[in-house]
């Protein structure tokens, strides 16, 4: 199917409705309606995305500017924002490679805004599910050497992968396929960070949308990075990884977060 005809806007897709709570422009009415019911059941939604935005730019400057990582294996992309993966590393170190992942067409129709690099870095796009590793790994190789460490991004994806498409399996043969030196980035929509209301927020979200939303508790959240070192502070709340500020640390952010070293 080609990338228009798979573009639904009745129902509403994840990217897009982030993208509606970030104050973009690219959603539709269902979109929109299913950020505001989001909204309605947490109310602080904004700020935790925020927060989660925020989140993904530091751990990519920790990597960059600290652990020398220059490729990154970003998926589940969503749509261009401020302080994407690709700017904030070629910000760093302009010769950064980004390969990014993402199974939702809209995406797929602003890749060429993301595959604006540096004249010396390289960024490549994947139309790609999670959920098929092989597929992304085979095309990655097109962007990033896999002899070199590569930090492997999944932020604000792995709770669209549901248990029955075995998510720790899915982790676990990307991270097989880097070598040691490697990173794992993740952060994850919460159930028992505001517990009950994000359970409402889960059952608005799952409502209609093309993509079902599982929540997921800190210990299984910390269970993706086994076999990794913990980067200090390990699995907190997004706000609370390496905050700049006060007012970074202190928002309510409802995900959680760490970046794990393959030692
Ligand atoms: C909440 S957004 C996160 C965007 C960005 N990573 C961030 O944290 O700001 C989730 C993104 O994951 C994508 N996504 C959801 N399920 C996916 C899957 N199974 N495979 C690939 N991408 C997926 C969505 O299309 C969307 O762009």
């Amino acid at each position: 199917m080609d990338r228009v005809s798979r573009v639904d806007s009745g129902v509403p897709h994840p990217a897009r409705v982030y993208d509606a709570w970030l104050g973009g422009t690219d959603n539709f009415e269902a979109d929109r309606v299913a950020a505001e019911a989001g909204l309605r059941a947490f109310p602080a939604t904004v700020k935790s995305v925020r927060a989660n935005r925020a989140f993904l730019a530091r751990a990519v400057e920790y990597l960059v500017a600290e652990a020398g990582i220059q490729q990154f294996l970003d998926v589940g992309t969503g749509l261009p924002s401020a302080n994407n993966t690709h700017e904030v590393a070629q910000a760093i170190v302009p010769e950064s490679r980004v390969a990014y992942v993402d199974n939702d067409p809209i995406v797929l129709a602003h890749a060429e805004d993301l595959l604006r690099g540096t004249d010396s870095g390289l960024t490549g796009y994947i139309d790609a599910d999670l959920r098929e590793p092989g597929k992304i790994l085979e095309a990655a190789a097109r962007t990033l050497d896999f002899r070199r460490p590569v930090a492997v991004m999944l932020i604000g994806v792995l709770h669209f992968i549901g248990d029955e498409a075995e998510p720790y399996r899915v982790v676990e043969r990307l991270m097989g396929a880097v070598p040691l030196g490697s990173y794992l980035v993740i952060s994850h929509t919460a159930k028992d960070i505001f517990p009950e209301e994000m359970a409402a927020f889960a059952r608005a979200m799952n409502e209609n949308s093309a993509a079902k939303v599982t929540l997921r508790e800190r210990a299984q959240v910390s269970g993706f990075f086994g076999g990794l070192e913990l980067v200090e502070p390990g699995v907190v709340q997004v706000s609370r990884w390496r905050p700049r500020s006060e007012v970074e640390a202190s928002a309510p952010a409802v995900l959680w977060g760490g970046v794990g070293r393959k030692a």
